[in-house]
């Protein structure tokens, strides 16, 4: 071995330290390993059969046949990698394909991809905005936009500001203050991942409409859950084709693979695509995932029974939840919080509800605040009644032995 010997490198000791911190704060996590694909019920290393209460894959188009039959044929039709960045030498007909989806499932003129929707956030106010602008963010957004805010201003040099979560008063002040801006970006998340809940489209657009902002909507837990078609947040509102700029993944409900995408006009998505970093130094996304993903929005299109589905198993467990004495936070999301207090607590009760065979993730401070540690429940359309009925009564042991309810 070469290099600084680990006993002398301050990097190394400082994080060794930083990793037995997180040890002894019971903050350190673990991976559990699965030996089969993504599904309701997934074979886990060590275990056997879990129930998964826990993934984003909420239209059960993981492991679908005609999903993996078109990644499978991605591969042959288009070989293992792109093997450079997409202007140079990795652009294939199947990236085209799945842009005109993307822009055709949530109402823009065009789309671009990104090899994810963190990529795509932080791509877009980076390279579009420039030093006479400002860009708003709602407080509760998603890191990858809290980094994109970051970047923007580093890069771009544009203002950048932060709005109380789901205040349009605040909002409307901030903007009415930035009147000189040339361009104002308004971003928030179209549904909050930690408590479920729904932006308030037709109030935001209402506070952006009404100071000449553009509105830019993360949908990444919207696309394929909200909506009769699983358009997203804009058509669960009637507002399907109004809102300026969508940012979205393909890695939850549209199979869950990977990769992202930013949906806006024709121009805009040009211009990232001649300007953006993460496109113009990057490979592209895999054709065999943009196979995977374009056939996961062709099911979406041809089947809209799997988000009714998505919508009434929904419903099944969160009633089940209520009459079993738990109080998860109210909303129409398959994102379906109990919170429980402390850390330790949303940790003990994972841990416990794993050894009945469900697998859900506890998640505490600092992703959610200080006292406010929960499980947080995400239902498939691929849930069956018994793989639910199966869930409530480990919930419905695992509450008791805790005394939660
Ligand atoms: C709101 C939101 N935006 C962006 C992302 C990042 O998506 P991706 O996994 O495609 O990078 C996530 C993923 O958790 C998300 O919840």
């Amino acid at each position: 071995m070469s290099g600084v010997p680990a006993s002398s490198n301050a990097l190394e000791q400082r994080i060794v330290a930083q990793l037995d911190q997180f040890r002894r704060d019971g903050v350190y996590k673990s991976f559990n390993y699965l030996e089969s694909p993504q599904a309701p019920r997934v074979r886990m290393e060590g275990r056997g059969q879990v129930i998964i209460l826990s993934s984003n894959n909420y239209l059960g188009l993981s492991d679908d046949p005609v999903v993996m039959a078109a990644g499978k044929a991605g591969i042959d039709d288009f070989g293992a990698g792109t093997a450079s960045v997409r202007f140079i030498c990795g652009t294939f007909t199947i990236h085209r394909d799945l842009e005109a989806a993307c822009a055709r499932l949530v109402g823009t003129a065009a789309a671009l991809s990104f090899v994810s929707c963190w990529n795509a956030n932080e791509a877009l106010p980076a390279t579009v905005l420039t030093d006479r602008d400002i860009v708003l963010s709602d407080q509760l957004n998603h890191a990858s936009i809290i980094d994109a805010m970051r970047l923007a201003k580093a890069i771009a040099k544009c203002e950048t500001g932060v709005f109380k979560h789901g205040d349009y008063a605040d909002l409307d002040a901030k903007l009415a203050a930035a009147s000189d801006r040339q361009v104002k970006l308004v971003v928030s998340d179209g549904v909050f991942s930690m408590e479920g809940s729904i932006v308030n489209l037709p109030a935001l657009l209402d506070v952006c409409r009404k100071h000449g902002a553009l509105l830019w909507l993360d949908d990444s837990h919207a696309t394929g859950v909200l909506g009769q078609r699983g358009r997203g947040t804009a058509e669960h509102f009637g507002l399907h084709g109004q809102v300026d700029i969508i940012t979205s993944t393909l890695g939850k409900a549209l199979g869950g693979a990977a990769g992202g995408f930013v949906a806006g006009s024709s121009a805009l998505c040009d211009y990232l695509m001649q300007r953006a970093r993460p496109q113009l130094f990057t490979n592209a996304l895999p054709a065999t995932v943009a196979a995977s993903a374009l056939a996961a929005i062709e099911v979406l299109e041809t089947e809209p029974e799997r988000v009714t589905m998505l919508r009434e198993n929904t419903h099944y467990f969160r009633q089940g939840l209520l009459s079993l004495g738990f109080r998860p936070l109210p909303g129409d999301t398959p994102i379906v919080p109990v919170i429980l207090g402390e850390t330790a607590a949303a940790i003990r009760m994972s841990e416990l509800l794993l050894e009945e065979g469900v697998f859900v993730t506890g998640f505490g401070f600092p992703v959610v605040p200080q006292g406010q540690a929960r499980v947080r429940c995400q239902i498939s359309a691929g849930h069956t009644r018994e793989d639910l009925d199966q869930a409530l009564a480990a919930f419905s042991r695992v509450g008791r032995r805790l005394e939660l309810i």
